[in-house]
């Protein structure tokens, strides 16, 4: 039986998930796959839990009540003494800082596999970096879920390019949130402020939704495509259209920006005014490969098209290659949600044992 023991960071929406899709599906790994899942240790920001035996009680009461505070090198020192082997750090965090460890981690031993997209969008010179180390290492790292969340995007771009299929163009719908409010905008006789409130209501969007409005997340999405098919691009170099007003952006507090968000309502009602009968507004990150260029905006969809017939927060790709011509592949589905994504992480998990003796 092959094992793989995994340290998992991160135990909010995703990584909770995880905990409990790797418990259900263990069993059924053994026998099918022949394959043994263990988590030595579960941390979260402040607390980490390290166990000696596998799983057999509620993961969120041994974290409550045997969890410590804790320091990175008290994890490497644990799985080393206890001779742990394919070893996978997991980042289910949502850190900009954690990522700083990828190294060590690599040094210790570990693989990794993210749903955190912060390693991917650093500079380029970091990304170089860290595959380098890991080639050096002869240790993996996978991120199928930094894009589109459980949608197999990421492999399947880098697959066309492994194989030198040209890919010409990407579009996509990129964010859940953003399609969420829009399909919404534009199907109901709501303002759009009452839409945004609806959508963080529902829990589509962040806690502060101009995160999702800034365009940013979809702009992160686009570079690490872009980096998977070879372009050699900064974040700052992307187009992105800013939906938030200048006086309610990230200077102003989230009070304030609740307070005054029907100011919103003005601009996307000219928007969509604006339309003809048969079209619809849709938020969507563009990558043509051709001229290099990255963007992040709105666009005018017919509502028979791929993107104009989307629903709820579902997400839609389009890759454009040479062999697929004027038709692209179209990938489609829920793009976000912490289930659809942890079953993309142990999607991750499973490859990744495959890949090792
Ligand atoms: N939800 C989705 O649909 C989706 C889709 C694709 C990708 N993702 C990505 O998945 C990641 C997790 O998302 P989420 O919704 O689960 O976030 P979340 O609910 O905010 O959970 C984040 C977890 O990370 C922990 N954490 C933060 N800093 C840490 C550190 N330095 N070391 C160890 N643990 C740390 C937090 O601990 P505390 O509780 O102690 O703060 C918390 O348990 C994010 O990067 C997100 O972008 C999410």
């Amino acid at each position: 039986m092959k094992k793989i023991n995994i340290v998992l960071f991160g135990t909010g929406n995703v990584g909770s998930k995880l905990i409990n899709q790797i418990l259900e599906a263990r069993e059924i790994l053994r026998q099918k796959e022949g394959l043994e899942i263990n988590l030595p240790v579960i941390a979260n920001s402040s607390t980490a839990f390290f166990q000696k035996e596998n799983q057999q009680a509620s993961w969120e009461a041994d974290l409550t009540n045997f969890g410590f505070p804790y320091r990175l090198e008290d994890i490497l020192e644990y799985v080393h003494n206890e001779g742990y082997e394919n070893l996978i750090a997991v980042d289910a965090t949502a850190s900009e800082q954690f990522v700083d460890n990828y190294n060590e981690l690599i040094h210790a031993g570990f693989h990794i596999v993210a749903a955190n997209k912060v390693a991917n969008t650093r500079s380029s010179q970091f990304y170089a970096r860290l595959r380098e180390t890991l080639l050096e290492h002869n240790k993996y790292f996978l991120y199928e879920t930094n894009v589109g969340a459980g949608l197999p995007i990421v492999e399947t771009l880098r697959n066309f390019h492994r194989t030198n299929e040209r890919v010409t163009r990407v579009r996509g719908v990129f964010s859940g949130s953003l399609s969420y409010i829009f399909n919404t905008y534009c199907e109901e006789e709501k303002t759009f402020s009452e839409v945004l409130t609806e959508a963080g209501d529902k829990g589509f969007t962040e806690p502060d939704p101009r995160v999702d409005l800034s365009g940013k997340d979809v702009a992160r999405k686009l570079l690490i495509l872009g980096r998977e098919l070879g372009l050699k691009k900064e974040f700052e170099e992307i187009s992105i259209q800013d939906l938030v007003p200048k006086h309610l952006n990230g200077q102003s507090t989230l009070k304030n920006f609740h307070r005054n968000k029907k100011d919103l309502d003005p601009i996307f009602l000219k928007l969509k005014k604006d339309l003809k009968q048969d079209e619809v507004i849709r938020h969507v990150g563009e990558l043509d490969l051709q001229t290099g260029a990255l963007d992040v905006k709105l666009v005018k969809e017919s509502r028979t098209s791929a993107f104009g017939s989307l629903q709820n927060a579902d997400s839609s790709f389009e890759i454009f290659t040479e062999s697929y011509g004027k038709q692209p592949l179209v990938i489609k589905g829920a793009g976000a949600g912490a289930a659809v994504t942890a079953r993309g992480v142990l999607t991750d998990l499973v490859k990744l044992a495959e890949k090792l003796h």
